[in-house]
């Protein structure tokens, strides 16, 4: 572990306007608070949780067996009762729920297509679908899966599932056939929810025949409902497929909401870890839900009449706590935008902040840094002036980016919030309170309430200040993951055993002196290319399957704008010839089986991959050559020296 030198980053202060506003005022505020909250959580979250709608109270708060969480036994809700019918008991019926915006636009930016939905309309259109979903025969515990472009439907279809306790499994529209087969299996899930397509960049993403390939690869599926949004030929199963349309006709707009056990199964959302088999993080539905409600209002600082704008795509963690499930408990307007940042130009982003008057934008470094490159013009062709605060979250943001964020959208005088969280965790873990905390760029701050987070060495002592080491959490929170679906032991090995009694997060980070966590990096084999996590055991494994192929290591690598990037080791099965053509026929080969994002940014052929005397593979080496061209570092424990003689003068 080393000494980081410490120098001193400059210091925003909360602006005064905005503290003097908001819903924690100061640090005396947050850290009075935070004490209450880790000496005594079970009264601190029962108070929370007092907030939120129950049919039927909790017997206790928590019950803890470590590893595994109880929170609110005993009680019983619904989270979609929460986000719909308690907002309308509030008054709020009227008021928008969601402004979506759809990709086609006039060349000027002026959008084809827009739907804003009260809170009345989108409860109306939640029930007559939850409807649907029950007169085919989806039934409590049944698990279904959502693979929609960025529509209001796809909303829609999550908060109809958590109506009647059907738990969804939401696949990002970028992934391609076979991922979605690995998550049809793990889930066992038999239904699915998808589109004709979705529009990206101008063209359609073809997302119901990569539901039709998928259903070639597992026979489980029994019933596939279809969104038409793009108007795209589809091939139709008259036995299977189902338009939304015909599901939905004649359905009443009642439908009451499931009185559900506080650990109910809400979700599965799957993501990477170090095994190429993709993990289905459980969340559960009262912890998840007290705990995004209260994250939510707390950290964006919501006020009745925000737009509330989260660039993320809902197939992510980010856009299910805070797209769909945080803002929708707390009232506010959720923009939702299909499509991709520049379509038609850059200037898309800003126009719609300028359009619907957003008050609190969130989005990823990556965004920050593609636009930084498209220069500060294109955002001061709009009127920004309704913004009132800026967050980021998904990857360390570096402080150019920052700067250009906080001068060029935020005008200099919005706080920004750094967030740091993970699809296990279920929302924002270290973070700035806008009007408490002084920010530092590049710190995510200090930990949210009820958060005990510590950066601690191998043995789980805490390091000194500044000095690197492991992040754990040292307690549970109501918002934590309950599990990896159908596999316990992956759960307790993978979280909760490499650091006695703490919840590893598989990061490295630094505490500075002040408390202030700084985030360095992974230290699995995760990677995260513009803020998107993915394993470096699924890439080599699609790497593998083609037929050329005899082994391959994958490392990430660091990139000016994409944070990481991917670079992708193959030695080639004897005979076969390499070549720049075949280099690119392996990227459009992992391209096809995992999905765009996945596609490797480098790949080089080698005649053998550096390995340990046990047979792991030492990415360690891998990494070093893909970013400094060539490999200095420890190689005792290597097998075959002469490999990375070879890697170092051949690997091309
Ligand atoms: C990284 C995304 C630095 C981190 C919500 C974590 C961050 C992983 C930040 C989880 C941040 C997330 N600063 N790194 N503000 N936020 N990360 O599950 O490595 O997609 O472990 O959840 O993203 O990624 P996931």
């Amino acid at each position: 572990m080393s000494v980081s030198s410490a120098t001193q980053p400059m210091i925003y202060n909360p602006p005064k306007d905005f503290a003097k506003q908001a819903h924690v005022p100061s640090l005396e505020a947050y850290e009075t608070e935070w004490r209450r909250s880790i000496n005594d959580p079970e009264g601190y979250w029962g108070e929370v949780a007092a907030e939120s709608h129950f049919f039927k109270k909790w017997d206790r708060v928590l019950e803890w067996n470590p590893p595994m969480a109880k929170w609110f036994a005993g009680g019983q809700t619904n989270v979609c009762y929460n986000c719909l019918d308690f907002q309308i008991e509030k008054g709020l019926g009227d008021h928008p729920a969601i402004i979506w915006e759809g990709e086609p636009a006039a060349a000027d930016g002026t959008p084809k297509q827009q739907v804003t939905l009260s809170y009345r309309q989108l409860h109306a259109r939640v029930c007559r679908f939850a409807n649907a979903l029950k007169k085919l025969g989806i039934k409590k515990n049944d698990r279904v899966t959502i693979y929609l472009p960025m529509v209001p439907e796809l909303t829609i279809a999550m908060l109809a599932c958590a109506r009647i306790g059907a738990p969804h499994s939401v696949i990002f529209g970028g992934f391609s056939a076979q991922a979605i087969a690995d998550r049809l299996t793990d889930a066992d899930s038999h239904h699915i929810i998808t589109s004709d397509g979705g529009w990206r960049r101008g063209s359609v993403v073809p997302l119901k025949s990569n539901v039709d390939e998928a259903c070639k690869l597992v026979d489980k599926v029994s019933k596939v409902i279809v969104l038409k949004h793009c108007n795209n030929d589809v091939h139709w199963d008259a036995g299977r497929d189902i338009w939304w349309s015909d599901a939905i006709d004649g359905m009443s707009e009642d439908c009451a909401a499931e009185k559900l056990d506080a650990e109910h199964m809400l979700f599965l959302l799957y993501t990477s870890g170090s095994t190429g088999k993709p993990k289905g993080i459980l969340h559960t539905t009262a912890g998840y839900m007290v705990y995004t409600r209260h994250s939510a209002k707390q950290v964006f600082d919501y006020k009745p009449d925000d737009v509330y704008w989260c660039t993320a795509d809902i197939g992510w963690i980010t856009g299910h706590s805070y797209i769909v499930y945080g803002p929708l408990q707390n009232g506010v307007t959720s923009v939702m935008y299909e499509g991709a940042p520049n379509f038609p130009d850059w200037e898309r982003f800003w126009q719609i902040c300028e359009r619907y008057g957003v008050t609190k934008f969130y989005t990823a470094p990556t965004a920050i840094r593609a636009f930084m490159k498209q220069g500060a013009e294109l955002p001061k062709k709009h009127d920004l002036s309704s913004l009132k605060l800026l967050g980021t979250v998904g990857e360390p943001i570096n402080p150019a980016a920052w700067a250009w964020y906080n001068e060029h959208i935020g005008g200099n005088r919005c706080p920004i919030i750094d967030t740091w969280w993970q699809t296990e965790t279920g929302g924002v873990m270290i973070t700035p309170l806008p009007g408490a905390t002084p920010t530092k760029p590049g710190s995510a701050t200090r930990p949210f309430f009820g958060i005990d987070a510590a950066v601690v060495d191998h043995s789980g002592t805490p390091v000194e200040p500044n000095e690197s080491g492991l992040l754990v959490i040292r307690k549970p929170w109501p918002g934590m993951l309950r599990g990896v679906y159908g596999d316990e032991a992956r759960y307790r090995k993978q979280y909760w055993s490499e650091i006695e009694g703490c919840y590893f997060t598989g990061d490295s980070a630094r505490c500075d002196e002040d408390g202030y966590f700084w985030i360095i990096g992974r230290v699995d084999d995760v990677i995260k290319v513009s803020g998107h996590r993915l394993g470096t055991a699924e890439i080599e494994s699609a790497l593998v399957s083609h037929p050329k192929v005899a082994e391959a290591a994958v490392i990430g690598f660091p990139d000016e704008m994409t944070g990481e990037a991917i670079a992708a080791f193959v030695t080639v099965k004897s005979g076969v010839n390499v070549s720049e053509d075949l280099k690119q026929e392996l990227r459009q080969h992992v391209s096809r089986t995992l999905g765009a994002i996945a596609k490797p940014k480098d790949v080089r052929f080698t005649d053998g991959l550096p390995k340990t005397r046990s047979g792991k593979i030492m990415r360690r080496l891998l990494r070093e050559l893909a970013t400094t061209g060539s490999v200095k570092g420890d190689i005792t424990t290597l097998e075959d020296l002469t490999t990375i003689a070879k890697l170092n003068g051949e690997a091309s």
